[in-house]
């Protein structure tokens, strides 16, 4: 390739490249812009904390399906109308209390149980959280404005391809009493992954 042509590449911005490997892509019969608006999709209106919240919410008020969530979240979030990707297998809800407090990562990567808590924020994926959680999680936790009293044990859960996380934050008692769908209004996403409390 003459040099020139790189240093094109170099400086076109990402917009402009996307567009041209799509449109290489389209010409040969591959969809790609096609795939690409449906992720989008995917990303913006279906793959959002909004999920998980319903399911905390439903747990906090019914222990029936609590048990069922705790014994097999695939299944039990599937009784909500939620999915998980096949390769997903198993969705392991871990359940904080005054206690104990779940924090879930991707120590390779930066898997979630994505369709259920949302994509991971970009600090997820950082390194620097991708190590120091496991390491000195008290440490994260305290930087990222949760303060835990020493007797509040900490677990890391490390996500892998085929099992993902999420956490079940513990109701604030004054919460105690709403309806279901008040109460999904207040899961965040960051209490589903265990660095925040609500
Ligand atoms: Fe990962």
């Amino acid at each position: 390739m003459p040099s020139h042509d790189r240093v094109i590449q170099r400086t076109t911005p990402v917009e402009q490249r996307v567009e041209a490997l799509q449109a290489a892509l389209d010409a040969r019969g591959m969809n790609a812009t096609a795939g690409a608006e449906e992720l989008d999709h995917l990303a913006q209106e279906e793959w959002i904390p909004k999920n998980g919240a319903r399911v905390v919410a439903k747990a906090w008020v019914d222990p029936a399906f609590r048990a069922r969530l705790l014994a097999n979240g695939r299944a039990a979030v599937a009784e909500l109308g939620l999915t998980l990707p096949k390769h997903h297998r198993h969705l392991v809800v871990l359940e904080n209390s005054t206690t104990v407090q779940n924090v879930i990562c991707c120590t390779l990567c930066s898997c979630t149980a994505f369709t259920i808590i949302g994509l991971p924020p970009d600090w997820y994926k950082d390194l620097e959280y991708r190590s120091r959680v496991v390491r000195e999680s008290r440490t994260v936790l305290r930087e990222m404005g949760l303060d835990l009293p020493l007797e509040v044990e900490i677990r890391v859960w490390d996500t892998t391809a085929d099992t993902r996380y999420m956490v079940l934050p513990t109701q604030p008692p004054e919460t105690i009493g709403w309806p279901e769908h008040k109460l999904a209004e207040i899961v965040t996403r960051d209490s589903m992954i265990g660095v925040a409390r609500l």
